[in-house]
């Protein structure tokens, strides 16, 4: 089988009727059943995104077990999770995201300047990591190695601004999903497109009302740049 060089790449967010990725209460059981939707064969995740979402919606971070240093034996038909996480941010943390029954495990995306003590807090964990950049993680080759080393077709990114408008800056999304929520929530705002350096332009392929207040919006983003690599 002939694999794409990248993944289609869907982002999938949570906004206000403004714009906002945060500031109210995200109906998290829809977000997930449209995610689901998608059929993503991995999730790609900042690592501000895990750690404020550990912060706002989890129970603080779990002593560690001894089957968290364990690969868990799970569906393989399962998402797993990708996380961006070059400075090692989430040094101590990632058993909170292992621990989800519905994610297959989690692979980390790390960079030449990752410091050594979080490869190691990763090897004893037995986590899959791929160094790919030197500052940062080179978003393209990351999404070029998915593809390549894990045959991934759809990835589904879950995730917040930053990541979300990287990936928009570098053309390397195909498709936004947008449950916009019945809340604006004004000077408070952090906008979901804040960063965006061009302009994007978009196909309507969906508007669906959801649970009578809910509007389900997606768009193919036009003009997407192939890979050089
Ligand atoms: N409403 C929604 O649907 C939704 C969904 C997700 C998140 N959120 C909200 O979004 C916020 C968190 O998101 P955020 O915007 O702070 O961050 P984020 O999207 O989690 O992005 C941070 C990520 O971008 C990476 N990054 C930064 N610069 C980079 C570069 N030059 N090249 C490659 N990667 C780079 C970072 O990697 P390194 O760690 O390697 O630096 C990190 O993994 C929270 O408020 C959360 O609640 C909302």
């Amino acid at each position: 089988m002939v694999f794409p060089m990248v993944p289609k790449v869907i982002i999938h967010n949570s906004i206000s009727i403004d714009g906002s990725f945060s500031s109210f209460e995200p109906n998290m059981e829809l977000h997930y059943r449209i995610a689901g939707m998608f059929k993503p064969d991995m999730h790609l995740i900042g690592s501000n995104t895990v750690k404020t979402g550990i912060e706002l919606y989890g129970a603080g971070v779990p002593p560690e077990e001894a089957s968290d240093f364990e690969k868990p034996k799970r569906n393989k038909a399962f998402p797993a999770w990708v996380v961006v996480d070059s400075k090692g941010t989430l040094e101590g943390m990632l058993h909170t995201c292992r621990r989800f029954e519905l994610c297959r495990d989690v692979i980390v995306l790390v960079s030449q300047t990752t410091p050594q003590r979080y490869l190691r807090y990763l090897d004893e964990r037995h986590y899959d990591y791929h160094c790919i950049g030197r500052d940062s993680v080179d978003l393209r080759k990351a999404l070029n190695l998915l593809s390549k080393e894990y045959h991934v077709k759809t990835l589904l990114a879950d995730t917040g601004r930053i990541l979300g408008n990287l990936l928009l800056n570098q053309g390397l999304v195909d498709e936004i999903s947008l449950l916009v929520h019945p809340v604006v929530v004004g000077k408070k705002s952090y906008n979901m497109f804040k960063d965006i350096t061009r302009n994007l332009t978009m196909t309507l392929v969906k508007c669906e009302r959801l649970e009578k207040q809910y509007i389900w919006l997606v768009y193919q983003v036009k003009k997407k740049e192939s890979s050089p690599t």
